[in-house]
């Protein structure tokens, strides 16, 4: 199963990009990632440049969503919502004639370094997702508060033990939506 990660923070070192990192070692066997190319690669939306066509990094990064098993957002949270640069590209991707989202199985982390671990943006990208008709997994939420304390400032791992437990088990119940999704779909073709 391929997985695709989109990553929320631009910075070199993000909280966020660690948990992403994390990633490979916590899936279950049979589960490959891809992160996508950094969301400052896009323009900003312009109903104009989509008039003369897609730039081709969207275009691009519509196709790897559209082949990819499934989605996982990594994001921080930005004054109580999604960083500006995600919501953006998420605004190009939900104008592509093909909806690379619609239908799509999503898995949302928030990390940060507040108390409540990215909750408000996740609730914000939530809502989003449902214009763009994705099929956002609901539990075990994964919303790493205070993430300073939980990722090695030396390697940049992420080492809090329960951390790492929850977010094994959320990739765990993930596969399983996504096979109970594909299955679905095939019996409905
Ligand atoms: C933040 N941060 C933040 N944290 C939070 O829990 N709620 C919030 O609303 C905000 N707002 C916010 C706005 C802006 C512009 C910045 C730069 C930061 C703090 C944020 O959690 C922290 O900077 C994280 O380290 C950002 O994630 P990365 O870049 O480490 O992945």
């Amino acid at each position: 199963m391929k997985l695709t990660i989109l990553l929320g923070s631009l910075r070199k070192g993000s909280f966020n990009a660690a948990i992403a990192r994390a990633l490979p070692g916590l899936a279950p066997s049979g589960v490959s990632f891809e992160t996508l190319v950094p969301v400052n690669q896009l323009p900003f939306y312009d109903a104009d440049i989509q008039a003369g066509g897609f730039p081709e990094a969207v275009t691009s990064l519509g196709r790897a969503i559209k082949v990819a098993d499934g989605i996982v957002i990594v994001t921080p949270e930005y004054n109580y919502s999604v960083p500006g640069g995600l919501k953006n590209a998420i605004d190009w991707l939900s104008r592509l004639p093909d909806k690379p989202f619609a239908g799509k199985p999503v898995l949302i982390q928030t990390a940060s370094t507040s108390l409540l671990g990215g909750a408000r943006a996740q609730y914000h990208l939530r809502q989003t997702m449902v214009f763009l008709d994705a099929a956002v997994m609901n539990l075990p939420e994964v919303m790493v508060a205070q993430a300073q304390h939980k990722i090695d400032p030396a390697t940049g791992e992420l080492t809090d033990a329960p951390t790492r437990e929850i977010i094994a088990k959320q990739l765990q119940n993930f596969v399983v939506f996504v096979r109970k999704f594909q299955a679905g779909a095939k019996l409905q073709a």
